[in-house]
């Protein structure tokens, strides 16, 4: 088009670099041709994107900021929910494909969801505790009292943490005895039947360090009761079997440890803290990884074989495979 403009056919020359009069001329003319071009252009693109875009608002599946978030179909075949899952940084966590009959609620009771859940709640209260809470003497059973009749919401966060604390040891012991029920301590599990072992055992104590953390009348003697025990323990307790003969007394054994010192006091109250808050809770949640990674890799959990009762197997089966199967 520009070569069609230009008459003196300058176009060489001005683009050489070395234009005279007839070269600036065929520029500008270039120039003006190709702006009017892109102004052209621009008025039938335009209205084509705008129209596109609308188009895209009345189906959002077809944006651009649509596709881009979600990769993948949603079409209801195996593979492209496998994709959908593994493609996502959260669905990954779970397993692309399960055996329906292994998740049932009949089979699992939710136990260790619902203990896993209840662990994620007292995690979120107990750090919203520590906002208003100091382990000292002089402060400890004060902050609960503030807690429980100044602070906005105080008293229903104090007791979302306690609640949950209960029904989390509930909910772990109900767990373990479904696993043991269903007999899925057996191979290949054996090892996940001990990392939930100490799971259990990480449990009871993070209720336990707490329990001392009010510092009241309660906590005070269920501590001294439960730490006299320690006194007992063989090897490396006082009175312990064996105890004496490696030098244990009541100033140096695993009592003064859990203590940190011979009597419940100031020094208790902050290794219990320092257990409850911190210690404790991270042990727990790395047994928690390796736990949840060990259902993955011992095959998903363990579910009943699959099996049809006879009343069922007239019906429509549910799934993606129902219509082809
Ligand atoms: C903080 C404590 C625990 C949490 C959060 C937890 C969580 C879970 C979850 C979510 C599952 C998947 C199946 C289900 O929900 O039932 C599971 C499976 C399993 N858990 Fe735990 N668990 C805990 C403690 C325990 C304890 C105390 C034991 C036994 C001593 C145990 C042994 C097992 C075994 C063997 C499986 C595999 C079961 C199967 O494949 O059927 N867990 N756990």
């Amino acid at each position: 088009m520009a070569e069609e403009n230009n008459p003196n056919g300058s176009n060489g020359g001005s683009a050489g670099g070395s234009p005279g009069k007839n070269g600036k001329v065929g520029l500008v003319e270039r120039v003006t041709t190709g702006v009017k071009d892109d102004i052209q252009a621009l008025k039938t693109d335009i209205p084509a994107k705008a129209k596109e875009q609308i188009e895209g608002l009345k189906d959002p599946t077809k944006t651009q900021v649509y596709t881009s978030i979600f990769r993948h179909k949603h079409d209801d075949t195996p593979r492209n929910r496998a994709l959908g899952v593994l493609s996502n940084v959260f669905l990954h966590l779970h397993p692309a494909k399960i055996n329906r009959d292994a998740v049932r609620y009949s089979y699992t009771w939710g136990m260790g969801g619902i203990t896993f859940y209840l662990f994620i709640i007292l995690t979120y209260t107990g750090v919203l505790l520590m906002f208003y809470y100091h382990p000292s003497k002089v402060q400890a059973f004060r902050d609960v009292l503030y807690l429980e009749h100044d602070v906005p919401f105080g008293k229903i966060l104090r007791n979302m943490h306690r609640w949950a604390a209960h029904l989390m040891v509930i909910a772990v012991w109900l767990h373990m005895f479904r696993v043991f029920l269903t007999g899925s301590y057996k191979k290949p599990r054996e090892f996940n039947w001990n990392i939930g072992v100490l799971l259990l055992v990480f449990t009871l104590l993070l209720s336990f360090t707490g329990y001392l953390l009010p510092d009241d009348q309660l906590g005070f003697w269920a501590v001294t009761v439960g730490t006299n025990m320690a006194r007992a323990t063989p090897l490396l307790g006082h009175e312990g079997p064996f105890g004496s003969m490696l030098g244990m007394t009541p100033y140096n054994d695993v009592r003064f440890g859990l203590l940190g010192g011979s009597i419940v006091d100031a020094n208790a109250l902050l290794r219990s803290y320092i257990w409850h808050c911190i210690g404790i809770p991270i042990v727990a949640s790395v047994l928690m990884i390796v736990h949840f990674w060990r259902v993955r890799k011992d095959g998903g959990i363990s579910g009943p074989a699959p099996v049809m009762l006879e009343a069922e197997a007239d019906k429509p089966r549910r799934g993606p495979k129902a219509a082809g199967e």
